[in-house]
């Protein structure tokens, strides 16, 4: 894809594992002109994530490797990428943590999502535990990664406040609303842009 200033955009691929809403969102950005990045490749490690939907839809290749050999399966995910050119990587919603191997590969070119207002609240069940320690505020933060889970440094966060009543559900709905937002500013942020 040619930019109509004549730069071509840089090739992206998204790694999910389950619904896909930052990966929609991620689409959306990368149609924009102002967008950096094109998607050109889905990867997931779960054949049934409704995200992988989404690659018909905007004709976008996607592919699903059963992670039980990792060391084989990423071997066999940096050939795929190395065809496809690929030369970023959006994680989104990926449950597999990738190898120190992997990600020197692809140093410094690896962004994940996480939604807790990082360094707080790494890994999994984040919404709970934010409100069984009566926090105000929770958010969303975009990270570099690295080899340790959700440790990376921090592009930029998106911080929201926690209402009186709020639960689990309401928190997660209020914190990926701002996800959608904050993902497509952080790649642009990567850029200089
Ligand atoms: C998001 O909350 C993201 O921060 C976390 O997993 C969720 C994925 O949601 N890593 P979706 O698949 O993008 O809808």
């Amino acid at each position: 894809m040619v930019k109509s200033t004549g730069y071509k955009k840089v090739k992206a691929a998204v790694f999910i594992s389950g619904t896909g809403s930052n990966l929609k969102s991620l689409i959306k950005f990368s149609k924009k002109k102002n967008s950096p990045i094109s998607i050109d490749l889905i990867i997931s490690n779960n054949p049934k994530a409704k995200g992988l939907k989404l690659g018909k839809v905007n004709k976008i290749k996607k592919k699903v490797f059963n992670f039980k050999n990792k060391n084989k399966i990423e071997n066999q995910i940096l050939s795929v990428l190395k065809h496809h050119k690929i030369k970023m990587i959006c994680l989104a919603g990926f449950m597999k943590i990738l190898s120190r191997n992997f990600i020197a590969k692809f140093k410094g070119k690896i962004l994940n999502i996480h939604p807790s207002l990082l360094p707080k609240y790494k890994g999994l069940n984040t919404h709970q535990r934010v409100l069984d320690n009566n926090e105000k505020y929770s958010g969303c933060t975009v990270h570099f990664v690295n080899s340790k889970l959700d440790s990376g440094k921090i592009i930029l966060q998106k911080k929201v406040k926690i209402s009186k009543n709020e639960t689990r559900d309401s928190l997660a709905k209020k914190v990926i609303i701002q996800e959608h937002k904050l993902y497509p500013k952080a790649i642009l942020k990567t850029f200089n842009l």
